[in-house]
Protein backbone atom coordinates (compact mmCIF):
# COMPACT_ATOMS: atom_id res chain seq x y z
CA UNK A 1 0.00 0.00 0.00
CA UNK A 2 1.48 3.19 -0.95
CA UNK A 3 1.96 5.95 1.79
CA UNK A 4 3.68 9.64 1.75
CA UNK A 5 7.14 9.70 3.24
CA UNK A 6 8.35 13.04 4.49
CA UNK A 7 11.98 12.52 3.18
CA UNK A 8 14.87 14.77 4.43
CA UNK A 9 16.15 16.41 0.94
CA UNK A 10 18.81 18.31 2.64
CA UNK A 11 20.75 18.98 5.84
CA UNK A 12 22.87 22.05 7.15
CA UNK A 13 24.83 23.39 10.21
CA UNK A 14 26.31 26.71 11.58
CA UNK A 15 28.67 26.69 14.75
CA UNK A 16 29.50 30.46 16.25
CA UNK A 17 33.64 30.44 15.50
CA UNK A 18 34.76 30.93 18.81
CA UNK A 19 36.53 27.71 19.90
CA UNK A 20 36.68 26.95 24.04
CA UNK A 21 39.04 24.54 25.02
CA UNK A 22 39.16 22.09 27.80
CA UNK A 23 41.98 24.27 28.86
CA UNK A 24 40.70 27.48 28.15
CA UNK A 25 38.20 26.34 31.02
CA UNK A 26 40.90 25.19 33.58
CA UNK A 27 41.83 28.71 33.64
CA UNK A 28 38.45 30.14 35.14
CA UNK A 29 36.98 27.09 37.09
CA UNK A 30 38.51 24.11 39.18
CA UNK A 31 38.42 21.72 36.63
CA UNK A 32 40.74 19.95 33.98
CA UNK A 33 41.30 18.40 30.55
CA UNK A 34 41.80 15.06 32.22
CA UNK A 35 38.28 15.16 33.89
CA UNK A 36 35.99 16.51 31.34
CA UNK A 37 37.82 14.36 28.72
CA UNK A 38 37.43 11.49 30.77
CA UNK A 39 33.87 11.89 32.33
CA UNK A 40 32.33 13.20 29.19
CA UNK A 41 34.58 13.16 25.65
CA UNK A 42 34.50 16.54 25.06
CA UNK A 43 37.68 18.60 24.04
CA UNK A 44 36.16 21.49 23.22
CA UNK A 45 32.91 23.09 22.06
CA UNK A 46 31.46 26.37 20.32
CA UNK A 47 30.05 29.60 22.05
CA UNK A 48 28.11 32.29 20.34
CA UNK A 49 29.44 36.14 21.09
CA UNK A 50 27.16 38.34 22.56
CA UNK A 51 25.51 39.58 19.97
CA UNK A 52 24.88 36.19 18.29
CA UNK A 53 21.08 35.56 18.56
CA UNK A 54 19.19 31.78 18.47
CA UNK A 55 18.43 33.10 15.38
CA UNK A 56 21.21 34.08 13.49
CA UNK A 57 22.66 30.45 14.42
CA UNK A 58 19.46 29.31 13.05
CA UNK A 59 19.31 31.30 9.72
CA UNK A 60 22.77 30.33 9.14
CA UNK A 61 21.86 26.71 9.05
CA UNK A 62 18.64 26.84 7.32
CA UNK A 63 20.38 28.80 4.24
CA UNK A 64 23.19 25.95 4.29
CA UNK A 65 20.08 23.05 4.50
CA UNK A 66 18.22 24.89 1.80
CA UNK A 67 21.25 25.26 -0.13
CA UNK A 68 22.39 21.32 -0.35
CA UNK A 69 18.81 20.68 -0.63
CA UNK A 70 18.82 22.55 -4.08
CA UNK A 71 15.35 24.63 -3.13
CA UNK A 72 14.78 28.28 -2.64
CA UNK A 73 13.42 29.34 0.58
CA UNK A 74 10.36 30.54 -1.12
CA UNK A 75 9.13 26.96 -1.26
CA UNK A 76 9.08 26.49 2.51
CA UNK A 77 5.50 26.72 3.79
CA UNK A 78 6.60 25.20 6.85
CA UNK A 79 8.95 25.94 9.94
CA UNK A 80 9.24 24.04 12.82
CA UNK A 81 12.39 24.97 15.47
CA UNK A 82 13.50 23.22 18.53
CA UNK A 83 14.72 25.42 21.03
CA UNK A 84 15.27 25.97 25.11
CA UNK A 85 17.04 29.18 23.83
CA UNK A 86 14.79 31.68 22.31
CA UNK A 87 15.68 34.97 21.09
CA UNK A 88 12.46 36.43 23.35
CA UNK A 89 9.50 35.12 25.38
CA UNK A 90 7.53 35.74 22.40
CA UNK A 91 7.61 35.63 19.45
CA UNK A 92 9.27 32.49 18.49
CA UNK A 93 12.47 32.13 17.45
CA UNK A 94 11.07 30.33 14.12
CA UNK A 95 9.05 33.33 13.33
CA UNK A 96 12.90 35.68 12.96
CA UNK A 97 14.34 32.62 11.02
CA UNK A 98 10.78 32.88 8.32
CA UNK A 99 11.67 36.68 8.22
CA UNK A 100 15.06 36.35 7.93
CA UNK A 101 15.04 34.12 4.98
CA UNK A 102 11.85 36.17 3.45
CA UNK A 103 9.58 33.88 3.56
CA UNK A 104 5.82 35.29 3.86
CA UNK A 105 3.90 32.35 3.76
CA UNK A 106 2.79 29.19 5.33
CA UNK A 107 3.61 29.36 9.40
CA UNK A 108 6.81 28.99 11.65
CA UNK A 109 6.79 27.98 15.16
CA UNK A 110 8.90 26.45 18.02
CA UNK A 111 9.01 23.50 19.77
CA UNK A 112 10.28 23.41 23.42
CA UNK A 113 11.72 19.73 24.72
CA UNK A 114 14.83 20.98 25.55
CA UNK A 115 17.76 17.95 24.44
CA UNK A 116 14.80 16.26 22.62
CA UNK A 117 13.41 19.15 21.06
CA UNK A 118 14.80 17.72 17.41
CA UNK A 119 13.03 14.34 17.69
CA UNK A 120 9.92 15.93 18.88
CA UNK A 121 10.18 19.22 16.04
CA UNK A 122 10.97 16.34 13.15
CA UNK A 123 8.12 14.77 14.53
CA UNK A 124 5.65 17.19 14.28
CA UNK A 125 6.39 18.84 10.91
CA UNK A 126 6.39 14.93 9.48
CA UNK A 127 2.85 14.73 10.92
CA UNK A 128 2.34 18.28 9.45
CA UNK A 129 3.32 17.06 6.35
CA UNK A 130 1.51 13.59 5.99
CA UNK A 131 -1.67 15.52 6.91
CA UNK A 132 -1.11 16.99 3.59
CA UNK A 133 -1.62 21.22 5.10
CA UNK A 134 2.11 21.47 3.54
CA UNK A 135 4.34 20.67 1.13
CA UNK A 136 8.35 21.28 2.46
CA UNK A 137 9.36 21.90 5.55
CA UNK A 138 12.36 23.29 7.50
CA UNK A 139 13.15 21.53 10.89
CA UNK A 140 15.96 23.37 12.70
CA UNK A 141 17.77 22.77 16.13
CA UNK A 142 19.16 25.58 16.97
CA UNK A 143 20.88 27.12 21.14
CA UNK A 144 22.89 29.35 22.32
CA UNK A 145 22.96 27.36 25.70
CA UNK A 146 25.84 29.50 26.93
CA UNK A 147 23.60 32.07 28.14
CA UNK A 148 21.31 29.76 30.41
CA UNK A 149 24.79 28.43 32.23
CA UNK A 150 26.48 29.84 35.27
CA UNK A 151 29.85 30.03 34.44
CA UNK A 152 31.20 29.31 37.83
CA UNK A 153 29.58 26.11 38.06
CA UNK A 154 32.00 23.53 36.95
CA UNK A 155 29.46 20.68 37.29
CA UNK A 156 27.35 22.67 34.27
CA UNK A 157 29.66 24.75 32.20
CA UNK A 158 32.00 22.58 31.06
CA UNK A 159 29.37 20.15 29.06
CA UNK A 160 26.84 22.76 27.05
CA UNK A 161 27.71 24.39 23.89
CA UNK A 162 25.72 26.50 20.66
CA UNK A 163 25.14 25.61 17.17
CA UNK A 164 22.49 25.04 14.97
CA UNK A 165 21.61 22.22 12.52
CA UNK A 166 19.06 22.00 9.65
CA UNK A 167 16.85 19.73 7.62
CA UNK A 168 14.11 20.01 4.85
CA UNK A 169 11.90 17.76 4.59
CA UNK A 170 9.63 17.39 1.54
CA UNK A 171 6.85 14.86 0.88
CA UNK A 172 7.73 12.04 -1.43
CA UNK A 173 5.13 8.77 -2.61
CA UNK A 174 6.57 5.80 -0.90
CA UNK A 175 5.56 1.75 -1.07
CA UNK A 176 4.39 1.83 2.78
CA UNK A 177 7.50 -0.18 3.18
CA UNK A 178 10.43 0.21 5.79
CA UNK A 179 12.63 0.14 2.41
CA UNK A 180 11.35 3.80 1.51
CA UNK A 181 13.11 6.74 1.88
CA UNK A 182 11.72 9.35 4.37
CA UNK A 183 10.63 8.87 7.79
CA UNK A 184 9.57 5.71 8.91
CA UNK A 185 8.93 5.72 12.48
CA UNK A 186 8.98 7.59 15.63
CA UNK A 187 8.61 7.13 19.45
CA UNK A 188 8.28 10.13 22.06
CA UNK A 189 8.31 10.32 25.55
CA UNK A 190 8.20 12.58 28.51
CA UNK A 191 7.11 11.99 32.41
CA UNK A 192 7.19 15.32 34.56
CA UNK A 193 8.09 13.62 37.87
CA UNK A 194 12.04 13.67 36.58
CA UNK A 195 11.39 17.56 36.13
CA UNK A 196 14.07 18.14 39.52
CA UNK A 197 16.76 16.50 38.07
CA UNK A 198 17.45 18.51 35.05
CA UNK A 199 15.86 22.48 34.68
CA UNK A 200 16.38 26.13 34.76
CA UNK A 201 15.96 27.59 37.84
CA UNK A 202 13.90 30.69 36.62
CA UNK A 203 11.63 31.66 33.69
CA UNK A 204 9.29 34.30 32.85
CA UNK A 205 6.27 33.26 34.95
CA UNK A 206 8.69 32.94 37.84
CA UNK A 207 9.79 36.45 37.21
CA UNK A 208 13.70 35.89 36.98
CA UNK A 209 16.41 34.63 34.83
CA UNK A 210 17.61 30.74 36.12
CA UNK A 211 20.75 28.82 34.88
CA UNK A 212 20.72 24.78 34.16
CA UNK A 213 20.53 23.04 37.31
CA UNK A 214 21.21 19.11 36.92
CA UNK A 215 21.76 16.05 39.12
CA UNK A 216 24.08 14.57 36.23
CA UNK A 217 24.43 11.23 38.28
CA UNK A 218 20.79 10.81 38.01
CA UNK A 219 19.95 11.97 34.65
CA UNK A 220 23.03 9.50 32.98
CA UNK A 221 21.16 6.22 34.92
CA UNK A 222 17.84 7.38 33.14
CA UNK A 223 19.27 8.47 29.72
CA UNK A 224 20.61 5.01 28.82
CA UNK A 225 17.54 3.43 30.75
CA UNK A 226 15.49 5.29 28.99
CA UNK A 227 16.81 6.14 25.60
CA UNK A 228 18.08 2.37 25.42
CA UNK A 229 14.16 0.87 26.21
CA UNK A 230 12.94 3.59 23.58
CA UNK A 231 15.08 2.02 20.51
CA UNK A 232 14.61 -1.38 21.05
CA UNK A 233 11.26 -0.77 21.10
CA UNK A 234 11.77 1.36 17.40
CA UNK A 235 13.42 -1.83 16.71
CA UNK A 236 10.88 -4.33 17.61
CA UNK A 237 7.84 -2.18 16.16
CA UNK A 238 9.63 -2.46 12.85
CA UNK A 239 11.12 -6.15 12.95
CA UNK A 240 14.49 -4.66 13.23
CA UNK A 241 17.52 -5.48 14.96
CA UNK A 242 20.48 -3.40 15.40
CA UNK A 243 22.26 -5.12 12.78
CA UNK A 244 20.25 -3.31 10.19
CA UNK A 245 21.01 0.32 11.79
CA UNK A 246 23.26 1.83 9.13
CA UNK A 247 23.75 5.00 10.83
CA UNK A 248 23.38 5.69 14.91
CA UNK A 249 23.44 9.53 15.37
CA UNK A 250 22.34 10.17 19.25
CA UNK A 251 22.39 13.47 20.71
CA UNK A 252 25.49 14.41 21.60
CA UNK A 253 25.19 14.76 25.89
CA UNK A 254 28.34 12.50 26.83
CA UNK A 255 30.34 10.03 25.05
CA UNK A 256 30.22 7.50 27.86
CA UNK A 257 26.29 7.76 27.18
CA UNK A 258 27.18 6.89 23.54
CA UNK A 259 28.89 3.99 24.47
CA UNK A 260 26.42 2.59 26.97
CA UNK A 261 23.68 3.15 24.71
CA UNK A 262 25.52 0.95 21.66
CA UNK A 263 26.39 -1.93 23.77
CA UNK A 264 22.74 -1.83 25.51
CA UNK A 265 21.11 -1.82 21.90
CA UNK A 266 24.38 -4.38 20.91
CA UNK A 267 25.34 -1.97 17.83
CA UNK A 268 28.69 -1.55 16.54
CA UNK A 269 30.68 1.40 17.74
CA UNK A 270 31.65 2.25 13.73
CA UNK A 271 28.43 2.93 13.04
CA UNK A 272 28.26 5.90 15.87
CA UNK A 273 28.17 9.21 14.31
CA UNK A 274 29.91 11.18 17.27
CA UNK A 275 30.79 15.25 17.57
CA UNK A 276 30.72 15.80 21.20
CA UNK A 277 34.21 15.57 21.63
CA UNK A 278 34.29 18.55 19.21
CA UNK A 279 30.98 20.25 19.69
CA UNK A 280 30.04 19.47 23.41
CA UNK A 281 26.07 19.08 24.04
CA UNK A 282 24.16 21.11 21.88
CA UNK A 283 20.37 20.87 23.28
CA UNK A 284 18.45 20.19 20.43
CA UNK A 285 21.36 21.38 17.92
CA UNK A 286 23.06 18.50 18.42
CA UNK A 287 21.69 15.91 16.61
CA UNK A 288 21.65 17.86 13.44
CA UNK A 289 24.41 18.85 13.70
CA UNK A 290 26.06 15.67 13.93
CA UNK A 291 23.86 14.14 10.62
CA UNK A 292 25.14 17.04 9.07
CA UNK A 293 28.71 16.38 9.68
CA UNK A 294 28.20 12.55 8.70
CA UNK A 295 26.23 13.87 5.38
CA UNK A 296 28.84 16.07 4.71
CA UNK A 297 31.66 13.72 4.56
CA UNK A 298 29.96 11.23 3.16
CA UNK A 299 29.64 8.32 5.65
CA UNK A 300 25.68 8.70 5.48
CA UNK A 301 24.57 8.36 1.79
CA UNK A 302 21.41 7.62 0.01
CA UNK A 303 19.57 4.56 1.24
CA UNK A 304 21.35 4.55 4.83
CA UNK A 305 18.82 3.72 7.35
CA UNK A 306 19.33 5.79 10.23
CA UNK A 307 18.48 5.73 14.13
CA UNK A 308 18.62 9.07 16.10
CA UNK A 309 17.53 9.63 20.00
CA UNK A 310 17.39 11.84 22.56
CA UNK A 311 16.56 12.81 26.65
CA UNK A 312 16.62 15.94 27.55
CA UNK A 313 14.72 17.81 30.46
CA UNK A 314 11.63 16.64 31.90
CA UNK A 315 12.21 14.25 31.32
CA UNK A 316 11.77 14.28 27.52
CA UNK A 317 12.97 11.31 25.32
CA UNK A 318 12.20 9.57 22.15
CA UNK A 319 13.80 8.18 19.16
CA UNK A 320 13.27 7.52 15.42
CA UNK A 321 14.16 5.94 12.28
CA UNK A 322 14.93 7.54 8.73
CA UNK A 323 15.89 6.12 5.43
CA UNK A 324 18.04 8.88 3.97
O1 LIG B 1 21.51 16.52 27.45
C1 LIG B 1 20.69 16.40 28.56
C2 LIG B 1 21.03 15.21 29.31
N1 LIG B 1 22.23 15.40 30.09
C3 LIG B 1 23.02 14.38 30.27
O2 LIG B 1 22.79 13.36 29.70
C4 LIG B 1 24.15 14.52 31.24
C5 LIG B 1 24.21 13.26 32.07
N2 LIG B 1 25.25 13.25 33.07
C6 LIG B 1 26.56 13.22 32.79
O3 LIG B 1 26.97 13.31 31.65
C7 LIG B 1 27.52 13.01 33.94
O4 LIG B 1 26.80 12.64 35.09
C8 LIG B 1 28.41 14.25 34.26
C9 LIG B 1 29.43 14.44 33.15
C10 LIG B 1 27.53 15.47 34.37
C11 LIG B 1 29.16 14.04 35.56
O5 LIG B 1 29.92 12.86 35.49
P1 LIG B 1 29.89 11.82 36.70
O6 LIG B 1 30.83 10.74 36.36
O7 LIG B 1 28.45 11.44 36.89
O8 LIG B 1 30.47 12.66 37.91
P2 LIG B 1 29.78 13.06 39.27
O9 LIG B 1 28.69 14.04 39.04
O10 LIG B 1 29.46 11.82 40.04
O11 LIG B 1 30.98 13.82 40.00
C12 LIG B 1 32.16 13.11 40.39
C13 LIG B 1 33.09 14.11 41.02
C14 LIG B 1 32.45 14.97 42.11
O12 LIG B 1 33.39 15.17 43.13
P3 LIG B 1 33.29 14.31 44.50
O13 LIG B 1 31.95 14.63 45.07
O14 LIG B 1 33.41 12.89 44.05
O15 LIG B 1 34.45 14.82 45.27
C15 LIG B 1 32.22 16.30 41.41
O16 LIG B 1 32.21 17.39 42.30
O17 LIG B 1 33.60 15.02 40.05
C16 LIG B 1 33.42 16.38 40.50
N3 LIG B 1 33.21 17.23 39.34
C17 LIG B 1 34.23 17.77 38.64
N4 LIG B 1 35.56 17.71 38.80
C18 LIG B 1 36.32 18.37 37.90
C19 LIG B 1 32.04 17.59 38.77
N5 LIG B 1 32.28 18.37 37.71
C20 LIG B 1 33.61 18.51 37.61
C21 LIG B 1 34.47 19.19 36.71
N6 LIG B 1 35.80 19.10 36.89
N7 LIG B 1 34.00 19.92 35.68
Amino acid sequence: MSKQRSVIIGSGSYLPPNIVTNEDLAKTVDTTDEWITARTGIKQRHIADKDMLTSDLATEAAKDALKNAGIDASEIDLIVLATATPNRTFPATAITVQANLGITQGCAFDVQAVCSGFVFALTVADNMLQAGNFKKALVIGAETFSRIIDWTDRTTCVLFADGAGAVVLETQQGKGTIADRGILYSHLRSDGRYEDMLYVDGGPSQGKEGFVKMSGNDVFKHAVKKIGASIEQALTDNNLVSDDIDWFVPHQANKRILDAVAKRIKLDESKVVVTVDKHANTSAASIPLALHEAVKDGRVKKGDLILIEALGGGFTWGSMLFRW
